[in-house]
C-alpha cells in the first residue's frame, strides 16, 4: 500500500470509529431515558397466570404496548418513555380485566409490578370476552343453506364485524327491517329470502339465554380459551390511536423512511405516524376535494350521509411510488391523488371511465394498476408519461353487463330521484367487483373479482384479459410471494389458497380460527424476504401467520376488541402493520380507530433485548 491510500484508509477508519463511538453514546443516552415495567401476573392463590395480555397505555391520542406473560406469569414491557400516568390493563379470556391507572415510570427505571387477576365467574361476562366470530357462528350454524351462509358473510361483514357487542343486540323485528334496509342502501343488500329470515334469526341466536350457555359450555375445561403458545408470547403489539370516532381508517402503508401513512375514508384525511417519537408523532392533511359535494360523484337524491361524515373524495388505498411519493385512490372523488411528502404538494388525476377506484399497486416500471370496483374496470396510469387506460372487465351475466353499461345514467338518475331502496331490495342482485390487485414477479397484473369468485390476469403489454374461476368464494386482497405463487384469501369460506400461475393449480388451507368457518379474512400479504404469509383475522381480532414451508399457522390475538383489519404492510425489520378499520369506528372497543404494529419477536427475553429506540 502506498502512502496516499494508507492515509485515506486511516482517515476513513477513524471516521468510522468515531461514528461507531458516537452512535454508541447515543444508544446509551436513549437507554438512559427509557424505562420498563416488569413483573408478574398471578391469581389470588399466588399461581402464575400464563399468556395474559399486559397493556401499557399512555398519551392522548394514546399509544399502547402489549406483551404476554410467560410460563411463570412474568412479563417485561418494551422500553417506554418516562411518564407518571401510565394505565395498565391485564386481559385473559376467563379472567376479569384488571385495569389500573396512574403508574409512574421514571427515567431509566425498571418498575416491578405484582398484578393480581380474578377468575371471571359470570357466564354472560365471559361470553362477552369472546371475539365477535364466536357469536356470529351461532347465527351461521342455524342457516341450513350453505349459499345463504356464504351470502351473509360476504354481504354483511365487509364494513364491520358481525357478532360484536353493537351488532348482537336484541331488536324489535321492525327495527331490524329498517336497519337491514339502511345496510342495503349502503351496499349490504341481500336476497329477499335471507333478508326476511334475519330478524328472527339474529334475535334468537343472539338471545343471551340461548347464546351464553352455548358459548361458555366447558369453560372449566383447560381447553377452553387456552393461553397463546410460547411462539405467540414472543410478540409485542403496539397500537396508536389515529383520527376520531367519526373516522374510518382504511388502508395503511409503511414508507421506506420508517413512517406510516394511513387514509381516513370518512374524513378525507391523510395521516402520518412517526412511531419513533414518544407516544408517536402524528400529522394530517386534508385531501384535495375541488368542489365535490359530500358523497363525491356518488351523491344521490336519497342520500342522508351520517351527520359525522365528511367524505367528499373518500381516500381508500395508498401505496408508495418508486420515487417516494404516495399515491392514493379517491373512491368517491373518482381520481388518483399523489402526495409528495417532501414538498407536501398534491396532484390529482381524473378517471376517464369507470367509478370507484379501489386498490392500487405499482409495477416495476413505476406504472399504477388499480381496480375500479363499482364499474368493473381495471385501470392503468403511468405517472411518467401520463398514459392512462381503463379496461372493461368481463361481467358474469348479461344482466350485470347491461346494468354496468347503464351506470353513468343510473348515477345521473339517482341524483334526481332516490334509487337506493331499489338496490337495497333488489333480491340480492350484485355486480362483479374487481377487488385486490397484485403484480407477479414476471410483470403480469392479476386481480380478483369478488362477487364472481374469479381471478384474472392482464398482460402488461397487450392488455389482454384472461379470467379464471376460483374453487372457493369471494377472493379479496391477494399477493404474490417472491417465487411467483399467488396467495388469495377467501373472505366467505374462511380459508387461504395458493395459486400457481404456471400449472393453474389452486391449493387451499382452512384457517384454524375456532369455531371453524366463522372467520372472514379480508387480505393477505406476503413478506417477500422470507415468503411468510400474513392474514387478516378480520372477524376474530387477530393477525394470522402462515409459514408455507412447514404449513404452520400462528394466531396472534390482538389487544382491542372489534379490531377489523383490511390491509397489511411490513417495515424494514419485518414487523407487521395494519389498521383497525371497523366502520363505524364507534363499534370498536373504546370508540377510537387505531393503527397497529405486531413485532413477532419483539418481546424481551433473558439474553435477548431489542431496544424500542434503536
Ligand atoms: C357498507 C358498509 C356496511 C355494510 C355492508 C353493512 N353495514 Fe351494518 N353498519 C354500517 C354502519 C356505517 C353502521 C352504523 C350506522 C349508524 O348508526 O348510522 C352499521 C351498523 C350496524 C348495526 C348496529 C346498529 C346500531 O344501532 O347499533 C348492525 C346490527 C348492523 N350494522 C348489521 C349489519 C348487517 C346485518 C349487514 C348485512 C346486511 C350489515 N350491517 C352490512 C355499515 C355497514
Amino acid at each position: 500500500m502506498s502512502a496516499a491510500p494508507l492515509r485515506f484508509f486511516f482517515r476513513h477508519r477513524l471516521r468510522l470509529l468515531t461514528a461507531l463511538m458516537l452512535s454508541g453514546l447515543l444508544l446509551a443516552a436513549a437507554g438512559a431515558s427509557a424505562a420498563r415495567f416488569t413483573g408478574r401476573v398471578r391469581d389470588a392463590q399466588g399461581d402464575p397466570v400464563v399468556g395474559a395480555r399486559v397493556t401499557f397505555q399512555h398519551g392522548r391520542p394514546a399509544h399502547a404496548a402489549t406483551v404476554f406473560s410467560d410460563d411463570a406469569g412474568r412479563f417485561i414491557s418494551p422500553e417506554l418513555w418516562p411518564a407518571d400516568d401510565y394505565a395498565i390493563r391485564v386481559r385473559r379470556i376467563g379472567w376479569k380485566d384488571l385495569y389500573t391507572t396512574d403508574h409512574s415510570l421514571p427515567r431509566s427505571a425498571s418498575i416491578e409490578l405484582e398484578l393480581v387477576v380474578e377468575r371471571e365467574t359470570d357466564p354472560a361476562e365471559l361470553a362477552a370476552q369472546l371475539p365477535s366470530n364466536h357469536w356470529f357462528a351461532l347465527v351461521l350454524e342455524r342457516l341450513d343453506d350453505p349459499a345463504q351462509q356464504e351470502e351473509l358473510k360476504r354481504q354483511c361483514t365487509y364494513c364491520h364485524q358481525q357478532g360484536s357487542y353493537a351488532t348482537r343486540l336484541q331488536r324489535d323485528p321492525e327495527e331490524w327491517r329498517k336497519l337491514l334496509l339502511l345496510m342495503g342502501r349502503m351496499g349490504g343488500n341481500l336476497t329477499t329470502a335471507l333478508r326476511e329470515k334475519l330478524p328472527a334469526l339474529f334475535n334468537s341466536s343472539y338471545d343471551p339465554k340461548y347464546a351464553v350457555p352455548l358459548l361458555t359450555a366447558n369453560w372449566n375445561d383447560p381447553d377452553f380459551a387456552p393461553p397463546p403458545s410460547a411462539e405467540v408470547r414472543r410478540a409485542v403489539i403496539e397500537e396508536w390511536e389515529l383520527g376520531s370516532r367519526a373516522s374510518m381508517q382504511h388502508d395503511v402503508v409503511m414508507h421506506p423512511d420508517g413512517r406510516l401513512y394511513s387514509v381516513d375514508m370518512a374524513q378525507d384525511q391523510l395521516y402520518r405516524l412517526d412511531p419513533s417519537a414518544p407516544d408517536g408523532d402524528r400529522k394530517s392533511w386534508t385531501l384535495p376535494r375541488g368542489d365535490l359535494p359530500l358523497g363525491g360523484v356518488f351523491v344521490s337524491a336519497g342520500d342522508r350521509p351520517p351527520a359525522n361524515s365528511n367524505a367528499h373524495v373518500g381516500p381508500h388505498s395508498i401505496q408508495v411510488a418508486p420515487d417516494g411519493t404516495l399515491w392514493i385512490t379517491l373512491a368517491l372523488g373518482n381520481q388518483l391523488a399523489q402526495f409528495d411528502p417532501v414538498t407536501e404538494q398534491w396532484q390529482t388525476v381524473e378517471l376517464e371511465h369507470g367509478y370507484y377506484p379501489h386498490t392500487l399497486r405499482f409495477d416495476d416500471r413505476g406504472r399504477i394498476w388499480y381496480s375500479i370496483a363499482a364499474s368493473n374496470h381495471l385501470g392503468m396510469y403511468d405517472p411518467k408519461t401520463g398514459d392512462s387506460r381503463q379496461l372493461r372487465l368481463p361481467a358474469g351475466t348479461l344482466g350485470q353487463a347491461v346494468v354496468l353499461r347503464m351506470l353513468p345514467f343510473m348515477l345521473w338518475l339517482g341524483r334526481q330521484v332516490d334509487l337506493r331502496n331499489l338496490a337495497a331490495e333488489s333480491n340480492g342482485f350484485v355486480l362483479p367487483i374487481p377487488y385486490g390487485v397484485d403484480i407477479a414477479p414476471d410483470g403480469a397484473v392479476w386481480f380478483s373479482q369478488l362477487n364472481q369468485h374469479r381471478i384474472g390476469r392482464v398482460d402488461p403489454d397487450s392488455f389482454e384479459v384472461e379470467m379464471i374461476d376460483t374453487p372457493f368464494a369471494a377472493p379479496r386482497r391477494m399477493r404474490f410471494d417472491s417465487k411467483g405463487a399467488l396467495w388469495i384469501p377467501s373472505f366467505s369460506e374462511s380459508l387461504i389458497s395458493r395459486f400457481d400461475p404456471k400449472t393453474r393449480e389452486f391449493k387451499q388451507w382452512p384457517l384454524p380460527i375456532e369455531p371453524l368457518g366463522s372467520e372472514t379474512p379480508y387480505a393477505v400479504h406476503v413478506d417477500r424476504r422470507n415468503d411468510t404469509v400474513w392474514i387478516c383475522g378480520t372477524n376474530s381480532d387477530s393477525l394470522i401467520r402462515f409459514e408455507p414451508q412447514t404449513e404452520k399457522f400462528t394466531v396472534y390475538p390482538l389487544p382491542t376488541r372489534v379490531t377489523y383489519t383490511r390491509e397489511i404492510s411490513f417495515d424494514s425489520q419485518g414487523r407487521v402493520w395494519t389498521s383497525n378499520s371497523n366502520a363505524p369506528s364507534w363499534q370498536i372497543e373504546g370508540g377510537m380507530p387505531k393503527v397497529l404494529r405486531l413485532d413477532p419477536y419483539g418481546a424481551v427475553t433473558p439474553g435477548r433485548q431489542r431496544s424500542q429506540l434503536e
